[in-house]
């Protein structure tokens, strides 16, 4: 697992290895470190994320692209870096974090909604590169998920959220990582988005 700001928490036996995924010197020394304990590695989640919002009139050229940097060139830096590793062994699974932002859009969050819609084509895109090799590429695009991220959201927003998600509540953090879980065995999945979304997609 990697760590930026924060310590690693305590105890959960995982190699922690610190990762700024802005920059790609830091990538590189992380895949190092987990390289040197475990070997190549052959599972990649990319899930760091950030949002800054503001209105179109309102966004400022380094609120779109410091987003699009984290969530969408961060997300390549990893893949790409991470496809080394998975190409030479011949096996690999990338998951890649999305939002049902990418598929519904979002106001206020241009640059967030169009950094997560890049990833489904990022994905798709490596799908087709990687080919028949046992090398996949997926997305998961939660809905509204109780972490800090959805807490800074307005009350308003929140409740807009709620009201059109069937399930009535937001996801747990668990419930996006049991779709992560699956896309990191499962091999005759490619290309996919999978929504962890309460239902608020139907129909889209
Ligand atoms: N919460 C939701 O409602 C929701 C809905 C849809 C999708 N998502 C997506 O789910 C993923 C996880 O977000 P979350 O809900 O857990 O939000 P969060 O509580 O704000 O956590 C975001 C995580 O991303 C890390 N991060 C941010 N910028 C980074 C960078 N440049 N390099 C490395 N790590 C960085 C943060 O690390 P630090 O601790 O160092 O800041 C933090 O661990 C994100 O991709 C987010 O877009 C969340």
């Amino acid at each position: 697992m990697t760590h930026r700001g924060a310590e690693p928490p305590d105890g959960t036996g995982f190699l922690a290895v610190r990762c700024d995924v802005t920059d790609s010197r830091q990538v590189d020394r992380a895949f190092e470190e987990a390289e040197a304990a475990h070997g190549p590695v052959t599972v990649l989640i990319a899930n760091a994320g950030v949002t800054h919002d503001r209105l179109l009139p309102l966004m400022r050229e380094e609120d779109f692209t410091s987003v699009v940097d984290t969530n969408l060139t961060g997300a390549f830096r990893v893949a790409r870096r991470a496809a080394r590793g998975m190409l030479r062994v011949g096996h690999g699974r990338i998951v890649l974090v999305s939002s049902t932002a990418a598929l519904h859009g979002a106001a206020g969050q241009s640059n967030y909604a169009a950094a997560k819609a890049g990833l489904v084509g990022l994905a798709r895109s490596l799908t087709r590169e990687f080919g028949p090799r046992d090398i996949t590429c997926n997305v998961v695009a939660p809905g509204l998920t109780d972490t800090d991220m959805a807490r800074a959201l307005t009350p308003e927003q929140q409740s807009e959220l709620l009201r059109r998600t069937p399930a009535g509540r937001a996801a747990h953090p668990d419930e996006v990582a049991e779709a992560v879980a699956f896309l990191a065995g499962a091999g005759y999945v490619r290309g996919a988005v999978i929504p962890v979304d309460g239902g608020a997609g139907l129909g889209h």
